[in-house]
């Protein structure tokens, strides 16, 4: 994998008359896959392609410029964006063929880990360029334009986050905000330390900054992002290191935001701090996603996880015992090589130990450059499969139970669009389940309590009550 590089290969020949004919900068398509952080780099994306005059198309179709966001995590992730890149070759052809200019960007994940190949497996794509370069999007564009085909996979996040201090444009009550970037844990399955880098965090300023911004737009909640969100150590206004407990108690002050989230956190810095937070912070949500991967100690090991699995149920209790009613929520993968099903045991053990109000689970997928790759005892795909539909059963028992057991409570929650029926409106628990009830569209925004009535298998039904208290979750 290149981690630093700006290539250049000789451009295709443009679309006949394309030049004269094109309707120039009108609308631009970016498809996001990926986790939070693409979703965020997506958004301020589109703030970068506005301010070059695109503005925001509804498909691919209705597109002229189009970009693909990747996500380089599985394999599967991965294979979709060459699938996808032949699909929009096929319409650059046929837009060629009508004399219009079509360009296709291929950033995020992928773009960085495989840069200049893109360009040489996919011939229709104009320019790549990784989550730490895409703030020079205006200018690579520029250079696109006049027939250079570029690979930028340059990782400068810092000129990254100083060329994003501009106000983002929100959209919805519900934001996120990055304050940390990249990763040093090097868990032996993963990629994101090849393609994002060494962990970088924002200084409180900035992100305070962006926070109030938002937050005088309309934004309710901030979901505070990073791959390892709890190793966040920005500069404070003093110039000293700051924690993420801090930055979260800064963050509760600005006027408007009535909730916080953050995510991802990596179970070795999940402080006492941090989890006292959860007590003394009101705004922020008794929801937790902390990623455990696998119940087995030895599989544990073998992952670089450094921690074992008492030491997250150690975490877990600390939690509870901060704030009682706090959900938790995890990734598993299962079928890491060397994995036995004692190993597996051991995972489901831990899942039942916890009880998990919501997760996300992968069968192991191999990925080129990491240490698990390597490995000689990769466990066969039908056992995979097996043992990923055993655990997610379990999972999915559990989260039912978790929705079960609000029917009769009082959940402040968050409206934040209509619902799918007439004269219903739609919003988030404080434990990021989807709430529905009767009302109408002047309620988003508000944070209200609602009484839930039933339980389906994807949202609660609940009904409105009156306020109880200012500013609480
Ligand atoms: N700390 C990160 C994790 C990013 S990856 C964060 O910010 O969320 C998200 C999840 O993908 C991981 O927790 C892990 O469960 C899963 N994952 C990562 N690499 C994988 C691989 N090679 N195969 C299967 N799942 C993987
Ligand atoms: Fe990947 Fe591990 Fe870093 Fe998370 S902590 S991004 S799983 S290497
Ligand atoms: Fe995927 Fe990159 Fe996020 S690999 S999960 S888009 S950090």
């Amino acid at each position: 994998m290149s981690d630093t590089a700006s290539t250049s290969i000789a451009p295709l020949p443009l679309a006949p008359n394309a030049a004269e004919t094109s309707p120039a900068r009108t609308k631009a398509f970016v498809k996001s896959y990926g986790c939070q952080m693409n979703v965020y780099d997506a958004e301020r994306m589109t703030d970068l392609l506005a301010g070059r005059g695109y503005g925001e198309a509804a498909s691919e179709d209705d597109a002229d410029l189009v970009v693909l966001n990747t996500c380089h995590i599985r394999e599967k992730a991965t294979d979709k964006v060459y699938s996808e890149l032949g699909r929009l070759a096929r319409l650059k052809s046929e837009r060629g063929a009508e004399g219009r200019d079509f360009r296709i960007v291929v950033a995020g994940c992928v773009a960085q880990a495989e840069g200049v190949e893109v360009l040489r497996r996919q011939r229709a794509v104009d320019l790549v360029v990784g989550p730490q370069s895409y703030h020079r999007l205006d200018e690579l564009l520029t250079r696109a334009e006049a027939g250079e085909r570029i690979a930028e996979t340059d990782f400068a996040v810092a000129d990254k986050f100083a060329a994003l201090r501009r106000a983002p444009i929100p959209r919805g009550v519900t934001a996120f905000v990055t304050a940390q970037e990249g990763c040093d844990k090097f868990c032996s399955f993963c990629v994101v330390p090849y393609t994002r880098g060494a962990e970088v965090s924002r200084s409180v300023a900035e992100i305070v900054a962006e926070a109030e911004a938002l937050a005088a737009a309309g934004v309710r909640e901030i979901t505070i992002i990073g791959q390892n969100v709890n190793a966040y150590r920005g500069e404070d206004e003093n110039g000293a290191p700051a924690t993420l407990p801090r930055l979260l108690a800064r963050l509760s002050r600005i006027e408007g935001v009535t909730r916080l989230r953050y995510t991802t956190s990596h179970p070795i810095d999940m402080d006492q701090e941090l989890i006292d937070a959860h007590a003394s912070l009101p705004m922020l949500a008794p929801f937790v996603h902390l990623p455990v991967q696998s119940g087995s100690n030895r599989v544990l090991r073998a992952m670089n996880r450094r921690h074992d699995a008492d030491f997250y149920l150690d975490i877990v209790a600390r939690l509870r015992a901060a704030r009682p009613d706090i959900a938790l929520s995890s990734d598993f993968i299962v079928g890491f090589p060397g994995e036995t099903d004692a190993d597996f045991e051991a995972t489901l053990a831990l899942i039942r130990a916890v009880g998990f109000a919501s997760s996300f689970s992968f069968k192991y997928s191999p990925r080129p450059g990491t240490p698990g790759a390597e490995r000689d005892d990769q466990i066969a795909e039908d056992v995979k499969s097996e043992r990923l539909a055993a655990l997610q059963a379990l999972l999915e028992q559990q989260r039912q139970a978790f929705n079960a057991a609000t029917v009769g409570r009082t959940v402040e929650t968050l409206f934040e669009k209509p619902g799918r029926h007439g004269g219903q409106i739609a919003g988030k628990s404080p434990y990021m389940q989807a709430v529905h009830a009767s009302g109408g569209p002047e309620l988003i925004g508000s944070i209200l309590p609602v009484t839930i009535v039933a339980a389906g298998s994807n949202s609660l039904a609940g009904t409105i009550g009156e306020p109880m208290r200012e500013g609480a979750l």
